[in-house]
């Protein structure tokens, strides 16, 4: 098996990779994360899916990569020169929205909206606000985090934020939680609507 040589890429990916490179942005998704995502939004056919923290539109192109025709993907990013290289390669597709604004912001406006697949990649709905971004969940909606392995751009402190968001997301009644070595290190949550939000002491 090898995991990384046998990927086909999505066909925007190689332009969008050589862009962000070329803004020295540090943070962008790797690979076994894009086709993770990729395989998991498949499953949701019409599926309504929620990215929280676009950068340049890698995980935005796995995703779409993976999206069927009647899907519909929001991917929300408060840098525009970021934003503006995933809409330069990804703005044509009708099946995304685009918005630029804070993450909390787009999430308190989203109330009523319901997702299939969030991927909360960058503090709002990861660090901050997790009650918030998983109530936009739907029942049997995946909740899918990275970069919760050790990185060497770990600023002090930051693992023990690690450590405390996993407690609080295992203490959740409404949500199955794995936790995968993989790539960066990955949350892969589903919820269970049928049991409450709160936490079980
Ligand atoms: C880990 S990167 C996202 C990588 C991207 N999903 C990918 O696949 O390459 C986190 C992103 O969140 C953005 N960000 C940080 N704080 C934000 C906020 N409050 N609202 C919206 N975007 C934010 C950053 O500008 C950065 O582009």
């Amino acid at each position: 098996m090898r995991d990384i040589e046998d990927l086909t890429q999505p066909s925007a990916l190689s332009a969008i990779l050589i862009e962000t490179t070329r803004l020295g942005f540090s943070m962008a998704s790797e690979p076994l994360t894009g086709s993770l995502l990729r395989t998991l939004v498949r499953s949701k056919g019409g599926g309504h899916i929620f990215e929280l923290g676009t950068g340049t539109g890698i995980a935005t192109a796995w995703m779409l990569d993976g999206l069927d025709a009647h899907a519909r993907l929001v991917t929300v990013e408060h840098d525009g020169t970021l934003a503006a290289v995933a809409k330069r390669h990804l703005g044509n597709d009708p099946r995304v929205t685009f918005v630029i604004d804070d993450a909390a912001a787009y999430v308190a406006r989203a109330g009523g909206r319901r997702f299939d697949l969030i991927f909360a990649d960058t503090w709002v709905g990861k660090f901050t606000h997790v009650d918030e971004v998983l109530a936009l969940l739907k029942d049997g909606g995946f909740y899918v985090l990275d970069d919760m392995l050790p990185q060497p751009n770990w600023p002090d402190g930051h693992a023990g934020k690690v450590d405390a968001l996993l407690a609080g997301l295992r203490r959740k009644q409404n949500l199955m939680v794995t936790t995968l070595s993989w790539a960066s290190g990955i949350v892969l949550a589903v919820k269970n609507g049928s049991l409450p939000d709160t936490a079980s002491n």
